[in-house]
């Protein structure tokens, strides 16, 4: 069966033209903050989740140089949604960390945004996130980063599929999305090992022509 390209286009006219500034980045981060309103993750709970090689938790302040190994990297930052352009130095991937570590409180479960270490050297090794799709906010995203000298371990879906495990659990979220630029072959697989299904292509989100993967709690197998 074809499955139609378009299944999952609407009409973006009025969406916002992306903005690809640094500034911008941090300023989306702010605004979480603003968005999401009272504490979701009562109590300053943290997530710290464990697999056999590595351990999901909260970003720190002091990850900034590792962090910039991700996100300053030619080979990641390009392939991320929304467009950004590459973090340049540790002062402002410091700035983007604080605003994500102060947002992290607000977002609702199972949605943030995680570190991911290595167990054996305590090194950074990635990122991880779950967040709501703009426009609508309905549908959540898990997306996944590693710095290129982590990539080729299965590390990206050792962690995704424990991070999965977890928004499952409790019932409430039923599906997760994720969502790559078509030529973006290394997420595309990524997806397909965690058992992710493409769904379509679409425009809708941060106005990218973008792939859409999608998995289901009924479906996910730890
Ligand atoms: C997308 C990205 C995270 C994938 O990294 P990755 O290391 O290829 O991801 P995986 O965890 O799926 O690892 C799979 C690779 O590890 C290998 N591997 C080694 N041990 C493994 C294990 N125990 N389990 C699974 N795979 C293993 C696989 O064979 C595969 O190698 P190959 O690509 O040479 O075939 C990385 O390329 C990246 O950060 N890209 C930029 C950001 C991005 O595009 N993010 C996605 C959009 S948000």
């Amino acid at each position: 069966m074809v499955r139609s390209r378009t299944a999952l286009r609407f009409d973006h006219s009025s969406s916002p033209r992306p903005d690809r500034g640094l500034l911008a980045f941090i300023c989306r981060s702010l605004a979480a903050l603003v968005r999401l309103g009272p504490a979701a993750y009562p109590g300053g709970v943290t997530l710290s989740l464990q697999t056999d090689r590595l351990l999901i938790r909260d970003w720190e302040e002091d990850d900034a140089d590792a962090a910039l190994e991700i996100y300053g990297s030619p080979d990641v930052a390009p392939w991320l949604s929304p467009a950004i352009d590459k973090v340049t130095d540790v002062a402002t991937m410091r700035l983007i960390l604080q605003a994500w570590i102060e947002a992290q409180p607000n977002f609702v479960p199972p949605a943030g945004r995680w570190a991911i270490t290595r167990r054996d050297d305590g090194e950074v090794v990635g990122g991880l996130l779950i967040r709501l799709l703009p426009p609508y906010e309905e549908d959540l995203e898990i997306g996944w980063q590693l710095r290129p000298s982590a990539w080729g371990n299965g590390y990206a879906t050792e962690a995704s599929r424990a991070l999965m495990r977890w928004a499952f659990k409790d019932g409430s979220t039923d599906e997760l999305f994720a969502v790559a630029r078509p030529n973006n072959k290394r997420a595309i697989a990524t997806a397909a090992r965690l058992g992710m299904v493409w769904v379509g292509e679409t425009d809708k989100y941060y106005d990218l022509t973008l792939q859409v993967y999608r998995i289901r709690a009924a479906e996910f197998t730890s």
